[in-house]
């Protein structure tokens, strides 16, 4: 085996980063290849930009956590406060809770695009089990084989009516060809242009759904405001995909939300 086969093999099964999907592995190894000469950089250049996209919002530990809190849900009597406990564990739908607030904000959504019968959740972390507990169905897609495995057990282990698939929006195929209700695209649009420009106007262009409902954060991970809600509104009306007008945007907690519909 030559030492480039060997050390993306380690990267692949590394405990850090077996449960991510392996094309994004391969696709960010094959970039690094381009830009650095010694294969030890491309190695630690691989793993620092695979910790940006994906490893910050759901450790591990919390993966373990959520899963407890989910069999809590389901063996126990199925409370708001059980469900919150599920969605505290990732660190985007942590951001949303209380579930009081996260209601009412998919009850602003779905009072413009009307309730969805089927819904696309593109690099949805966990963020199905939310729709399944509240009835709607729902298919996520991320590269977080973690995040991916959660929400399927959500749905087979537990009978809620969401699926999710692990794979990455960059590569072809990843966008299921099926026709949606809705889709959303919530806090991904920067990780995937910051991936490859001009990526996420590819992704919002290959979605078939009568709905695109995206978002941006509006406060950095740490909390602080930097002026993200005026960069990202800029962007998103200079970048609206071909054939969509925005039917409404609206800022709620730390989210800038926009509605694209069909024009
Ligand atoms: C900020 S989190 C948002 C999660 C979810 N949309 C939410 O708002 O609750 C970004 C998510 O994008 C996923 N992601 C990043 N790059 C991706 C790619 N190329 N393809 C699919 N998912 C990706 C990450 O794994 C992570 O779950």
């Amino acid at each position: 085996m030559d030492r480039e086969t060997e050390l993306l093999d380690k990267l692949l099964a590394s405990k850090k980063y077996r449960e991510m999907c392996p094309d994004t592995i391969r696709r960010i190894w094959a970039e690094n290849r381009g830009r650095y000469k010694k294969l030890k950089d491309v190695d630690n250049a691989t793993r620092e930009a695979l910790h940006g996209v994906s490893g910050a919002f759901l450790t591990d530990a919390e993966a373990a956590e959520c899963a407890w809190a989910m069999h809590a849900w389901a063996t126990g009597a199925r409370t708001d406060a059980q469900l919150e406990n599920i969605l505290n564990k990732h660190a985007s739908t942590r951001e949303r809770l209380p579930l009081a607030d996260m209601d009412a904000l998919y009850a602003r959504i779905f009072g413009i695009t009307g309730k969805p019968d089927r819904i696309l959740d593109l690099a949805c972390g966990i963020n199905p089990i939310y729709l399944g507990a509240r009835g709607l169905k729902a298919t996520g897609v991320d590269i977080s084989g973690s995040a991916v495995k959660l929400v399927n057990s959500f749905g087979s282990t537990y009978g809620m009516p969401v699926r999710a698939v692990c794979a990455d929006l960059l590569c072809p195929g990843a966008v299921p060809g099926e026709r949606f209700d809705a889709a959303l695209l919530f806090k991904v649009l920067p990780l995937l242009e910051r991936q490859r420009a001009g990526a996420a106007t590819v992704v919002m262009e290959s979605v078939d759904a009568a709905s695109l409902v995206v978002s941006f954060p509006t406060r950095t991970l740490g909390g602080r405001r930097v002026g993200m809600a005026g960069q990202y509104a800029a962007w998103m009306e200079s970048h609206l995909p071909r054939g969509r007008q925005i039917t409404a945007s609206f800022e709620a907690r730390n989210e800038l939300f926009y509605i694209l519909q069909r024009g």
